[in-house]
Parts: C-alpha cells; structure tokens; sequence
C-alpha cells in the first residue's frame, strides 16, 4: 500500500495500462480483461488487475497532467515492481494528414517541462519510447486496420493554451498530436529501466477544430486498448 494506490504488493501486475480517466480504467477492464478486481479506489483513482489471455494485467487511471502521472507511475515502479507502463489516452491532432479517431503511437515526446525538469538542469532529455513495444503496437495497429501514425508528440502542461506560437512550432516541426503525460512517463521508465509506451486515440483537431463526439469515443478507446494489450505481449 502506497501513499496513492491502496493495493497490496501481490495486487498489481507486471503489465499497467494507464488511461488518464479512472471510468476508461473501468470501462476498459471490464471490456477486455476476465476476472478482474478493484485494487486501488484511493481518491477515486480506479485500478483493476484482470487478466487478458492469460496474462495478468493492471489498468490504472493515471489523472490528467504529467505531475499527477508522475505519482502513479513512481509509485507503480518503485512499490509494485511495474515493468510495462502502457499509456492509453487521447490527444488533439496537430497535422492536417492526421484525422480524428485515428491513432498515433508515440515515439518521442517534447516538452517546456516535465516534473523531472529541475533534474536534469541545463539538459534536454529527449523522452522516447521504448523500441519493442513501439515495434510491436506498430504491428498490431496495422493487423487491426486502423488508421495509425507512429512519431513524434507535444506532452503539454496546459489544456487552454495561452500560447499557440508553441503549437505553431510544433506543427512546423512536425509533431503529429498534443497531450499532457507522456514525456513524463518516458522520463521515469528510462530512470528505473522499465518500458513504456503511449498510444493516443486522436479526439480532437487543432487544426480543423473537430472533435469526436462523446459517443463514438468509446468505440475508438476499444481499438486503442487491444492495440496496447497485444504489444504487450508480443
Ligand atoms: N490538448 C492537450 N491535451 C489533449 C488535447 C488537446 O487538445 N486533446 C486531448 N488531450
């Protein structure tokens, strides 16, 4: 049991997913995992280990904002022995060839600041994905048929962005998506040597201004967990 997460040792599973909303962890194990359990309810942050063909598996809601991530995950890693962290959320398109309900899987993720900022001091740390599981969602995504981007993404610290230059940069630079964990879950996986990953369902467009509506979110998630649970265990 940790200062967050009101599981026993035993309770939490080598694999996590980690979607930022605690109803999609609960809407996702009770989808896809069999036998499931609620280990953690702590401040309403709901986790649930189950099993996916066999295989024990946690989803944890991880917050939104990379400090609220950085918790969990520290804690997932440090107390419970995670070993594959699998971020599960959602992003705002930022180039016109990338459309809503796609997918992108995240190789890199640039920041201002993440909560390991002051760590590293004058160093960029570039933040990027662990290469298996990249491979492997990238396989998946594409035995699924969805439509999927694989590069870079903008792990924000602002949802009502008081500066759009930034976003320009980054659409200039290619950045497929924005959102606001990753890097910070990059950042702690390659600290403790762990893997991580982040697929993101695209479910709005900074560009176009579209954005999915509330009842077709669903339908994408589901596409995006079982691209995660088969990189998993590739
Ligand atoms: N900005 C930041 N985070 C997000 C967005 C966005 O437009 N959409 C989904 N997560």
């Amino acid at each position: 049991m940790t200062i967050h997460i009101g599981a026993e040792p035993g309770d939490i599973a080598e694999t996590v997913l980690l979607p930022g909303d605690p109803y999609r962890a609960k809407w996702a194990a009770e989808t896809f995992l069999k036998d499931i359990r609620l280990v953690n309810e702590t401040r309403g942050m709901l986790g649930f280990t189950g099993t996916w063909n066999g295989h024990p598996v946690t989803i944890q809601g991880s917050g939104m904002g990379m400090p609220s991530l950085s918790i969990y995950v520290n804690e997932l890693i440090r107390d419970f022995d995670a070993k594959t962290l699998i971020r599960i959320g959602s992003c705002g398109g930022m180039q016109p060839h990338v459309a809503i309900r796609d997918v992108i899987i995240a190789m890199t993720a640039t920041t201002v600041n993440t909560p390991s900022s002051s760590l590293f001091k004058e160093l960029n740390f570039a933040p990027s994905a662990d290469w298996s599981l990249l491979r492997a969602a990238a396989v998946a995504a594409e035995s699924h048929g969805t439509r999927t981007h694989v590069g870079g993404i903008y792990s924000s610290d602002v949802f009502y962005d008081e500066r759009p230059d930034l976003n320009e940069q980054m659409v200039r630079h290619g950045i497929l998506g924005v959102e606001m964990e990753a890097a910070e879950l990059y950042t702690l996986a390659a600290r403790y040597g762990r893997r991580a990953l982040a697929i993101l369902t695209v479910s709005d467009h900074l560009l176009t201004k579209e954005a999915l509506p509330s009842d077709q979110r669903e339908s994408s998630f589901g596409d995006m967990v079982e691209i995660a649970l088969e990189a998993a265990f590739a």
